[in-house]
């Protein structure tokens, strides 16, 4: 691997590509991303860059172990993993927000321990403790809105974006947390010793944002 390189984690999927626009509108185009195949590394030794995919709930930890220089991950990620990076600047993509949501009649019983579903099981505890309130986790990978249809949870701590999975599901949005959107972050140590080039693809990220 070419150490001069900057290395960058992409998130998988729509957001990803949204971000590789962004980047590439900020002069870092790489011909071979828009080509991929089943190809997961894509370089363009011109602009000193190297891209990759990975599942977008990993990116924070390719960058905390240095894996890669710098990479674009949700704040919902951020907030749950906490990872140790820089966060650098908040692209604008991928706006969404933290919500809990429940079957439209769900009334809180709190004499009763309440059954959470969840893929963000750190976020979700955290917003309970700060109101008192006593939880059962039940931690999902997927399909999150499925939990309280079938009786498995009373509510669900999950991202709301358009809200139609809800709606469509005859679940409501009963408070937000908070609102996400993706954040460019660094490696610690790369920050320190690639800290021109890192700086450089943020400046002229926030420029192409503008
Ligand atoms: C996310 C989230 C909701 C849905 C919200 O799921 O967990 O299910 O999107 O979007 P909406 O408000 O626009 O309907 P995702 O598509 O990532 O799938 P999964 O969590 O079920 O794997």
């Amino acid at each position: 691997m070419n150490g001069d390189m900057i290395n960058v984690a992409l998130p998988k999927g729509r957001l990803g590509d949204n971000v590789y626009d962004l980047f590439a509108a900020a002069g870092y185009r790489c011909p071979e991303i828009e080509n991929p195949g089943r190809r997961l590394t894509f370089e363009n030794p011109d602009v000193g860059i190297r891209y990759f995919w990975v599942k977008p709930s990993d990116v924070a930890i390719y960058v905390e172990k240095g894996a890669a220089d710098i990479g674009v991950a949700g704040k919902d990620i951020l907030l749950e993993y906490s990872p140790d990076v820089y966060e650098l600047l908040d692209v604008g993509l991928g706006r969404c927000r933290m919500a809990v949501a429940a079957p439209k009649d769900f009334r809180d019983d709190t004499r009763k321990t309440l059954r959470v579903a969840t893929k963000f099981p750190n976020i979700a505890k955290r917003h309970y403790s700060s109101i008192g309130r006593d939880i059962d986790i039940i931690k999902l990978n997927g399909s999150i809105e499925l939990a309280p249809i079938l009786g498995l949870s009373d509510v669900i701590v999950d991202i709301v974006e358009t809200g139609a999975t809800l709606k469509q599901n005859n679940l409501e949005v009963f408070s937000t947390l908070f609102d996400i959107s993706a954040r460019l972050i660094a490696n610690k140590a790369s920050y320190r010793f690639k800290r021109g080039e890192i700086q450089k693809i943020k400046d002229s990220l926030q420029e192409a944002i503008r």
